[in-house]
């Protein structure tokens, strides 16, 4: 997970294995992982799940994993009760936003200064 999210994110965004095992560890986190080159990481808190982290290696990109592993995911927090999903995502992130919108995610907030080089975040939801 680790090196997928290294080939995925600029540097100083990058979370080493240390981080996610710190991830997985969390109440509630779990983790999803496609040979092929993917994975995503959420977690469920009561009727509320967040995903994490979600990337797909570079060479695997635009064939379908990337989608797969959102649903798998989503199937996975509403078998563990959740009633909706969260997630983070920056604004100039064309390629996750048609990702999060395709499977249903609506914008209900920002957070300024989010990502360390200081760009806002939205905040996405959707219902299960
Ligand atoms: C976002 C990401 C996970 C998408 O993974 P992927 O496997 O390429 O996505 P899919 O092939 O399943 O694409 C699903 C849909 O997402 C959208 N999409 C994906 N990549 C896109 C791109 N480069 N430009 C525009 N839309 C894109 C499309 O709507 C696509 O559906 P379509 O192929 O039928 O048009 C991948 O680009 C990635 O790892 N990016 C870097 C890490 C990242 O930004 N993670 C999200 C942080 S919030």
């Amino acid at each position: 997970m680790a090196a997928i999210h290294a080939a995925s994110f600029p540097p100083r965004e990058r979370w080493g294995e240390d981080a996610m095992r710190l991830q997985l560890e969390l109440p509630g986190a779990f983790g999803l992982i496609d040979a092929r080159g993917g994975f995503v990481l959420a977690r469920v808190a009561a009727d509320e799940a967040e995903i994490l982290s979600i990337a797909v290696m570079p060479k695997a990109r635009r064939v379908g994993l990337g989608r797969t592993l959102l649903t798998a995911a989503i199937a996975e927090a509403r078998a563990r009760g959740a009633a909706a999903v969260f997630l983070e995502v920056a604004a100039a992130n064309a390629a996750a936003r048609a990702l999060y919108a395709q499977a249903g995610f609506r914008e209900v907030g920002t957070r300024p200064n989010y990502y360390p080089g200081g760009a806002a975040a939205l905040v996405l939801r959707a219902a299960l």
